[in-house]
C-alpha cells in the first residue's frame, strides 16, 4: 500500500462538499468525482465517469477547477457553464476548492439525509418553563399541593395556571421526590395557561412533531427552548396491514366492529415505540415531551384522533372536523407529559389534509407572487397552485408505485435497489444504491426505466412493449424488458420491468398530471405561466426531474423552474411546534383554500386519458 509522504501531504488539494459538510483531500490531478468516491459522497454517475450520462453535476462555489472539457461543452448550456455548473467526472481542482452538490446530483439515501433542514424561524413554542420551589407541608402549613404551588408561583408574579386531573395524578409524588422543587410546563391558554407537565428543574422541555403518510411516518424530537432537532426516525405506516389507502381502511373501519379503534391503537403502539427510540437516542425521557403537532392527511387525522371516518369514504367525503384541534395525548394513547396536548392544525378537505397545509407553511409557497405549484407526492399526491393571492388544491389516487409497490421487482430506496437507469443502444446501464449488484427497482428507478424505455423506443406511447427488442422477454401477457439477467444481479433471479409495472406508472403519472392540469384550468393559465414548481415529499426528493419530464409527469419546464425540498410537511409540522405564530399562519392557510373535486371536475376525465400517454 502506498503511505503518504510528508511531501504528498503537501501538495494533496483540499475539497470541501457542501452541503454534506464533508472535507477529505486529494492527490492532484484527480477528477472531482474520484475525489468525491473516496470523500464517501454518492455522486450519481450511471455511465460510470465517461461522460455520457451528464448526471454528475455539480457547482464550483469557491477555487478553481481545470477549463470545461469538449464533453462539458456538450452536456452543459453556456448559462450553466457560466454559473458555475461543470460535471464531477471532467473537472480537477486547480487548488483548494468548494463544491456544491445539488440534491439531484447525489444518490437517494444522501440526498435524504439531507433533506428537512432545520427552519429558521422565530421560537416561540406554546409551552414554555417556569421552576419553582415550595415550602414543605407541616402540622401547622396544610395547604393542599396545588395552593401551595400556586402562592409560590404568585410569589415569582405568574398566574394561576389550571391543573387538569392528568396533571394532579403526578404533581404531589414529583413534588416530595424532587425535594419540592420542580419546573412546570406551561401552555398558554385563550386565558391564562395550563399546567402540562411535571418536570425536574434540570430536564428541557421537549416536543415532538410526526408527519404521518399514507405509507411512512416521520417523526422528530426537538428541543422547546431552541427549536433545535435532537432525533428523527421515519418508519413504516403500521395501518398498511389493514389496506394499502385510505379507502381500504375506510373500508375495514366500516365493515369491522372496533375497526377504527384498531387502526388507532395500532398507529399509537408504533408512534410510542418511535418516541421511546427517539427519546433513547437523544438521552432523555418521555415525559419531558410536553407538546406534540401531528399532520397527515384527513383520513389519517381522523384515525389519530379516534373521529368518525364512514362520512369521508362516501360521496361528498366531509370530514368530521377541518378546524385545529388540540387534544390530550393520555385521552388518545399517547405516552407524552401527563398533560401533554397534541395540536392538529387544519385540514382543508376530505382528502386535503393537514400534511398539505404543513407544506404550503413550511414551503412559503402559500404567499407566493408568481404562478406557483406545489405538490407532495405520495400514495395520495396533494396539489396546490398558487396564482395572485389564491390557492386552489386538489388531491390525487396516485396509488403506492412510486413506493415500489405494485412493481413486480420493486423495492424501497435500499442497498442493491437500482435508483438510475440508462439505455444506450442494447446496452443497459444501472446505478443501484450502494452500488450493490441489483436486487429490485425502487421509485426514481422505476420512473427512469420507463422514460429510457420510451425514448429508446422501445415501449410506445400508450405502454406496450416492442417484443422484437432483444431484451424483451414473454410474461404475464404483456411482456417484460430485461434490466439485468440472474447472472448480474444480487439475487440471482432476472430483473424485469414488466408491461403492468409500466401500466401502473401511467396510471400514477396520468392522475397526478390530470391534477395540474385541472388546477392550471381553473385559474385560466397554462402550464408554461407556471413560475415555480415545488416537488416535496421523499419520492420527490430523489426522483429524477428529467425522466418525470419526459414521461409526461410533469409539464415541460426549465429545470430551474423546479424545487425538490424532501419532506416539507415534516418541516411545517417542526414550525408548528416552535412557533405560535406558524400555527396561526396553518390556520390562515387552511381557510384561504379553495378545494377543486377531480372526480366532479368537468375537465378531468378529458386530462385524465391524455396524460396516461408516455
Ligand atoms: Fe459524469 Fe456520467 S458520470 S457524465
Amino acid at each position: 500500500m502506498h503511505r503518504l509522504t510528508e511531501q504528498d501531504n503537501k501538495t494533496r488539494i483540499e475539497v470541501d462538499w457542501e452541503p454534506i459538510g464533508r472535507r477529505a483531500t486529494v492527490a492532484p490531478g484527480m477528477t472531482l468525482l474520484d475525489a468525491a468516491q473516496r470523500a464517501g459522497v454518492e455522486l450519481i454517475a450511471v455511465c460510470g465517469g465517461v461522460g455520457a450520462c451528464g448526471k454528475c453535476r455539480i457547482r464550483l462555489m469557491q477555487g478553481e477547477l481545470t477549463p470545461p472539457t469538449a464533453v462539458e461543452e456538450r452536456a452543459l448550456s453556456p448559462a450553466e457553464l457560466a454559473a458555475g455548473l461543470r460535471l464531477a467526472c471532467q473537472a480537477r481542482p486547480l487548488g483548494k476548492v468548494k463544491i456544491d452538490i445539488p440534491p439531484t446530483s447525489l444518490s437517494t439515501p444522501q440526498r435524504l439525509q439531507v433533506e428537512g433542514q432545520e427552519s429558521e424561524i422565530a421560537v416561540d413554542p406554546v409551552v414554555t418553563p417556569v421552576d419553582v420551589t415550595v415550602v414543605p407541608p407541616t402540622l401547622h402549613d396544610l395547604r393542599a399541593d396545588t395552593v401551595r404551588l400556586t402562592d409560590a408561583l404568585a410569589a415569582q408574579g405568574v398566574p394561576r395556571p389550571f391543573f387538569g386531573q392528568p396533571v394532579l395524578r403526578d404533581l404531589s409524588e414529583k413534588l416530595r421526590a424532587q425535594n419540592w422543587s420542580v419546573r412546570l410546563a406551561l401552555r398558554r391558554r385563550n386565558h391564562g395557561a395550563e399546567a402540562v407537565g411535571v418536570l425536574h428543574p434540570d430536564q428541557a422541555l421537549l416536543g415532538l412533531a410526526v408527519d404521518i403518510g399514507t405509507t411512512k411516518m416521520a417523526a422528530y424530537l426537538l428541543d422547546l427552548a431552541t427549536g433545535y432537532t435532537l432525533a428523527k426516525a421515519g418508519v413504516m405506516n403500521p395501518q398498511i396491514a389493514f389496506g394499502e389507502d385510505v379507502v381500504s381502511r375506510i373500508a375495514y373501519a366500516n365493515h369491522h366492529s372496533e375497526g377504527r379503534q384498531a387502526l388507532q391503537a395500532r398507529l399509537m403502539e408504533s408512534l410510542n415505540a418511535l418516541l421511546a427510540q427517539l427519546c433513547r437516542e437523544a438521552g432523555v425521557a418521555q415525559t419531558q415531551v410536553v407538546e406534540a403537532v401531528v399532520v397527515g392527511n384527513t383520513a389519517i387525522h381522523h384515525f389519530f384522533a379516534g373521529l368518525p371516518v364512514r362520512q369521508l369514504g362516501e360521496s361528498p367525503y366531509i370530514a368530521a372536523a377541518s378546524e385545529a384541534l388540540s387534544l390530550c395525548a393520555c385521552h388518545l394513547g399517547l405516552e407524552l407529559a401527563s398533560g401533554a396536548q397534541v395540536y392538529l392544525p387544519p385540514n382543508i378537505a376530505g382528502y386535503v389534509g393537514a400534511d398539505h397545509v404543513a407544506m404550503l407553511l413550511a414551503t412559503e409557497a402559500w404567499q407566493a407572487q408568481r404562478p406557483t405549484i406545489a405538490l407532495d407526492i405520495g400514495t395520495n399526491t396533494e396539489i396546490s397552485l398558487v396564482v395572485e393571492g389564491r390557492l386552489l388544491s386538489c388531491s390525487c389516487a396516485s396509488g403506492p408505485a412510486f413506493e415500489g409497490a405494485h412493481i413486480h421487482a420493486g423495492m424501497r430506496a435500499a442497498p442493491g435497489a437500482v435508483e438510475y437507469v440508462q439505455i444506450v443502444g442494447d446496452e443497459v446501464r444501472l446505478q443501484t444504491i450502494g452500488g450493490k449488484p441489483p436486487v429490485g427497482i425502487c421509485g426514481s428507478g422505476i420512473l427512469d426505466a420507463v422514460a429510457e424505455l420510451r425514448a429508446a423506443g422501445i415501449i410506445t406511447a400508450t405502454g406496450r412493449l416492442q417484443m422484437s427488442h432483444p431484451r424483451a422477454v414473454p410474461w404475464d401477457g404483456g411482456g417484460a424488458f430485461l434490466l439485468a439477467p440472474a447472472s448480474a444481479t444480487g439475487n440471482g433471479h432476472d430483473l424485469l420491468i414488466t408491461r403492468r409495472d409500466v401500466n401502473e406508472i401511467q396510471l400514477a403519472k396520468g392522475a397526478i398530471r390530470a391534477g395540474i392540469e385541472v388546477l392550471l384550468q381553473e385559474a385560466g393559465l397554462t402550464a408554461q405561466d407556471i413560475d415555480t414548481f415545488i416537488v416535496a415529499g421523499a419520492f420527490g426528493t430523489y426522483l429524477d426531474l428529467e425522466s418525470a419530464i419526459r414521461i409526461g409527469m410533469f409539464p415541460q419546464l426549465p429545470l430551474e423552474r423546479f424545487k425538490q425540498v424532501g419532506n416539507a410537511a415534516g418541516t411545517g409540522a417542526r414550525q408548528m411546534l416552535i412557533s405560535a405564530a406558524r400555527r396561526r399562519l396553518a390556520t390562515q392557510i387552511g381557510e384561504r383554500v379553495r378545494y377543486v373535486e377531480l372526480t366532479v371536475h368537468p375537465g378531468f376525465t378529458k386530462a385524465y386519458m391524455e396524460a396516461m400517454y408516455l
